[in-house]
């Protein structure tokens, strides 16, 4: 993919940021600026940097925030990034900023957990109304949508089935009614889409999981428009979710290897679920390059040349005894209760992500006690292969 300058983002991801205004010498990569505050010499000088939106407090402001914002912003295609504790600071911080008691948002039902507890208990305490509802029935979602309605809000592939959610019927949907479009593209990333492209107003990124890639730091982001941005960072200061300059010094760091870790990573996830079809003790594959992917259509105008997820999941016998062997016997796969890293990572729904959903309600949406996560690393695709099909035995 080639940017307005006609260079390739694989080359401008790495000089995005890079150029720090007023440090007076120029280091070869952005140091870590771990200091609380930046000392200033007059009144007039502690007035022109306040005018100027500068450097004062760390919670106002901090040159590893602005200059990984300034990456971010770059990556989504959006005016302007903001820079969080968490993917959860990001979200939380955002719908306390936009919305007011008796406004109406419409959310994914198909939602991660943390994102379905902010939406009833955060957004309940501020008497916000939240639907929860399958996105995919559009006409459902246009009947839904009343003078009150502020926001849809999805993400763009849903954890763990990764169904897809039509983004440009959705912005058309709610900017019709004047409301805003909140997209959460953590599964996806910018390497397989941009969210804003298809009228989306508002994206986030849990910095956590792919963008940083090293499992070693916790962040999120917003990308939007200026105003928006303005509006959400006046909150994030009352909130006290700005990320921290570290956090975000290795994110930044992170950051710079998208290109060769990400599209790897989607294009290996698209072989092993190629895999993973062709085997006969598994039941059911998500992917969404698979040729049978429910969604081909959408997902074929949604994703870019690069990959769509470097997540997937798929479904065995629902054997707790073998599952718990299948595990064991994995040389490089293995549970961890995150994803987006550089080496492979299993969860199991059924026990963590959707462990408090009634059993009905998972079986309607696919996730049996059967299922499996993966989050797709860097690992070499055919070690990788052999190694989950090596495993599959035990199901034998
Ligand atoms: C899809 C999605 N959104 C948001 C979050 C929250 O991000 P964080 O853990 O950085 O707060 C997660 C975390 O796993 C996630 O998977």
């Amino acid at each position: 993919m080639k940017d307005a300058t006609g260079y390739t983002r694989e080359s401008e991801i790495l000089y995005e940021g890079s150029d720090i205004p007023g440090l007076g010498f120029k280091p070869e990569t952005v140091p870590c600026f771990l200091t609380t505050a930046f000392v200033m010499d007059s009144l007039s000088e502690v007035q022109e940097v306040t005018k100027q939106k500068g450097y004062t407090y760390i919670r106002t402001n901090n040159p590893n925030r602005t200059i990984l914002g300034q990456a971010i912003s770059y990556l989504e295609g959006g005016e302007s990034s903001l820079i969080f504790s968490s993917g959860m600071g990001a979200i939380t911080t955002t719908l306390i900023a936009l919305l007011a008691p008796g406004d109406h948002v419409i959310c994914n039902a198909d939602i991660y957990g943390e994102t379905f507890e902010t939406m009833t208990k955060v957004m309940g305490k501020m008497s916000v109304n939240v639907e929860f509802m399958d996105l995919n029935d559009l006409a459902a979602v246009q009947k839904a949508i009343r003078p009150e309605t502020k926001m849809i809000y999805t993400e763009v592939i849903s954890n763990p089935t990764l169904t897809l959610a039509d983004l440009k019927a959705l912005a058309a949907m709610i900017h019709a009614a004047g409301g805003l479009l909140m997209v959460d593209n953590t599964f996806t990333t910018p390497l397989a889409i941009r969210p804003l492209d298809f009228g989306a107003d508002l994206v986030m990124n849990s910095l956590t999981k792919f963008l940083n890639g090293h499992s070693d730091a916790m962040g999120g982001s917003i990308t939007a428009g200026g105003e928006l941005i303005d509006k959400i960072k006046a909150f994030s200061m009352l909130c006290g979710t700005p990320g921290d300059p570290f956090s975000s010094w290795l994110i930044y760091r992170g950051l710079h290897t998208v290109e060769l870790r990400v599209p790897k990573q989607m294009a290996t996830a698209a072989k092993l679920a190629k895999a993973l079809q062709a085997n006969a003790h598994v039941t059911m594959v998500n992917h969404p390059s698979l040729p049978d992917y429910p969604q081909r259509e959408l997902a074929d105008a949604m994703f870019m040349d690069k990959g769509c997820s470097a997540m997937l999941s798929f479904t065995v016998g629902e054997d707790m005894e073998k599952i718990d062997r299948f595990m064991k016997e994995l040389h490089f796969a293995h549970y961890a209760p995150t994803l987006g890293g550089i080496r492979t990572s299993l969860s199991h729904p059924v026990t963590s992500s959707h462990y408090n959903v009634p059993d009905e309600i998972r079986r309607q949406r696919g996730i049996t006690p059967g299922m499996i996560r993966v989050s797709v690393g860097v690992e070499n695709a055919d070690d990788l292969i052999k190694d989950f099909m090596q495993a599959l035995e035990i199901f034998n």
